[in-house]
């Protein structure tokens, strides 16, 4: 490894971030800049335009990525690959994905002003949509470069029947071109994701660096359930057929059995009913929600728990429930990339925590792809997916410094 870098430009990054912050929807809470929205082809836009002036080879690929490359010395050498996501929930904050993309840009000038020409050729990226979607499919870039963003991802619809696919043209992409965005694993070296952590880990063990060892698994689902319609004042409380109250007995046997296990944590996103009116009894009602845990095996265990609550709660209600769900493994970060983070963070200064991630991350895609290790900076108060999420500038220097030197150690290797 040839001279020492220069740290990272934080007035750079705060400036960068900053903007970013306004190029959100003001007509939801928060900083909402939802995938394949208006401020979401605003934002991949101006980071297209950065690259572009960092003197990048710049593409943004048919479902929204944007991408650009540093050329390295050795044309043979495949790409070392850094970044993260641009895209927010709605009602979410201003550091998640967002400190990873601007990060890695700022990798790119800390090379850049340091005079160092890598030996790779380095890949910055903004996966698209990486939070998904109404469609229910998350990580949607990445899944798009991995190969994995298939027929049945792009057919998945929202509750009104708007497919995945329909959305991603309305925000100007193009779904059917898939196909043109896979990247080949051969021309990816390993990928470095920093990242905010998004819980109190790091902060409550005085830590500034966390190193992600794996990533949970998540099971989504969807529980429908099928009452009978009847008039809310003539009908006995005794012979109902609720579906609504099935459904709120539904909700809390996801947190009972989330709550009851080693360590998994369960989550439901929406009740619905199709007769939302006082004088009316449910008809139907679907509850969705997930299940995530570190472990594979657990992670079952809790949607099997689950689907053998149901047949009581029919008993129960006089209700017939249907569930669906699918599974996406924990995946496991690479020990050796890991290694060399954590050696990286210890020649930066800091002692790196190990840890879980109950977040979930385009890490996981790229970990299909390429060896593939995270960098943590801390979420003050462990908030994140909320307005209040906040992450100092220093940690998120900090960890920029750690990301830079990732890069170089992974450099200096074939
Ligand atoms: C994204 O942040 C997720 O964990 O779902
Ligand atoms: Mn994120
Ligand atoms: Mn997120």
């Amino acid at each position: 490894m040839s001279s020492a870098s220069s740290g990272a430009d934080t007035a750079w990054v705060d400036e960068a971030i900053k903007h970013l912050s306004t190029l959100v929807d003001s007509d939801l809470p928060g900083w909402s800049r939802i995938g394949f929205s208006e401020q979401d082809a605003a934002a991949r836009d101006w980071i297209h335009q950065q690259m572009l002036e960092l003197g990048l080879d710049v593409r943004t690929d048919p479902v929204g990525n944007v991408i650009g490359r540093l050329e390295g010395q050795d044309p043979n050498a495949p790409d070392i690959v850094i970044g993260s996501h641009s895209d927010t929930v709605p009602g979410g904050g201003r550091f998640d994905g967002i400190v990873g993309v601007v990060g890695a840009l700022e990798v790119v000038r800390v090379l850049q002003r340091s005079n160092i020409r890598l030996r790779h050729g380095l890949r910055v990226v903004d996966f698209s949509n990486e939070e998904g979607n109404p469609q229910g499919i998350k990580l949607v870039g990445s899944r798009a470069v991995a190969g994995t963003l298939g027929p049945e991802a792009l057919a998945a619809s929202d509750e009104e029947g708007r497919t995945l696919a329909a959305l991603m043209a309305s925000g100007g992409r193009s779904p059917q071109e898939v196909g043109s965005a896979r990247w080949n694993r051969r021309d990816i070296a390993a990928y470095l994701e920093l990242h905010i952590e998004q819980g109190p880990r790091l902060e409550a063990a005085g830590a500034s660096i966390g190193v992600v060892t794996r990533i949970c698994g998540i099971s989504t689902f969807v529980l429908d359930v099928h009452g009978r319609r009847d008039h809310a004042g003539t009908t006995p409380m005794s012979t109902r057929a609720d579906a609504l109250c099935c459904a709120a007995d539904a909700v809390l046997a996801v947190q009972r059995i989330a709550a009851s296990s080693d360590d998994g944590v369960g989550t439901v996103g929406a009740v619905t009913t199709t007769s939302p009116l006082t004088n009316t009894i449910s008809e139907e009602a679907r509850v969705t929600g997930e299940f995530r845990s570190a472990d594979e095996t657990d992670l079952e265990e809790l949607l099997q728990t689950f689907a053998g609550t149901l047949p009581a709660l029919d008993a129960r209600h006089g209700t017939r429930t249907d569930l669906a769900w699918k599974m996406d493994p924990p995946a496991i970060m690479d020990e050796a990339l890991s290694d060399l983070v954590a050696e990286a963070a210890r020649r930066a200064g800091h002692d790196a925590l190990r840890l879980y991630s109950g977040a979930t991350h385009d890490s996981v895609e790229m970990s299909a792809m390429a060896p593939s290790a995270m960098i943590f900076v801390p979420s003050v108060g462990g908030r994140s997916h909320c307005p209040e999420e906040w992450t100092d500038l220093a940690d998120i220097g900090r960890g920029i410094d750690v990301l830079t030197q990732a890069v170089r150690l992974r450099d200096d290797l074939p």
